[in-house]
């Protein structure tokens, strides 16, 4: 297949990226894949072996003993980082308050960028990530960039936590969020930012069935042309 259909969505941290994904990935019959995943993982690697981050060569030696993988079963992401499922871990308020830094690091987006257009090459597939519309999959017909008000993407984000049972409060989920807004949006390697050509989705006000409509009702339009 030639004429493969890429659905980049990037946008700021837990603005509910990875649900739409899911949701449109399962709708389409697409493959998902979530690239926040991937920088998880080798930040749980690089953390586990207290790997110096500033070390550029430690960092590269590093990258060439990960290896991941995804298992795609009920549209979940089921992350293998070197034969061990890591899927719980690497969303832990540790990992989350180390993967903005190691995402600056240029090795480690050379990488997986490379990876990930591997991945997406001939297939139908819905990326999300920070990237994506511009860098991984520049020429993607499809570009959301989804953002939503700080203080609601903190208390979606908080009350996930509390179910998944972690000892967080609301201000330091706030907190680990604006943090990471900061890096992701000044880093100097591929920083967030929306391709010209991104659909902004602010889905502050919007529930899962409607952002579901609203890109599907751009995948038609992009079918029928
Ligand atoms: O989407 P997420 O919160 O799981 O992403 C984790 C971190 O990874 C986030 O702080 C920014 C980084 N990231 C990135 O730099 N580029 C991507 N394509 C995906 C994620």
């Amino acid at each position: 297949m030639t004429d493969n259909i890429v659905i980049a969505i990037d946008g700021y941290s837990s603005c509910g990226k990875s649900t739409l994904a899911k949701a449109l990935a399962k709708k389409l019959h697409y493959i998902y894949i979530d690239t926040g995943a991937m920088y998880r993982a080798v930040t749980l690697y690089l953390k586990r072996n207290h790997i110096d981050l500033a070390d550029e060569n430690q960092i590269k030696e590093s990258l060439k003993n990960i290896h991941l993988n995804f298992h795609s079963r009920d549209y979940q992401t089921h992350i293998i980082l070197n034969d061990e499922e890591v899927s719980d871990e690497i969303r832990k308020m540790d990992v989350s308050q180390m993967v903005s830094e190691v995402s600056t690091i240029k090795a480690v987006r050379k990488e997986l960028v490379k990876q990930q257009q591997r991945m997406g090459r001939s297939k139908n597939i819905v990326m999300d990530g920070r990237d994506i519309g511009t860098i991984v999959f520049p020429d993607a017909p499809i570009k959301i960039f989804m953002t939503a008000d700080p203080k609601i993407r903190a208390e979606r984000r908080y009350k996930e936590l509390m179910e998944k049972g972690e000892d967080i409060t609301l201000e330091e989920v706030f907190e680990n969020i604006a943090h990471r807004d900061f890096i992701d949006t000044t880093r100097l390697e591929s920083p967030l930012t929306r391709a010209h050509d991104a659909i902004i989705l602010d889905n502050t006000e919007l529930n899962e069935e409607e952002q579901l409509q609203f890109v599907l009702d751009r995948v038609e339009q992009h079918i029928a042309n």
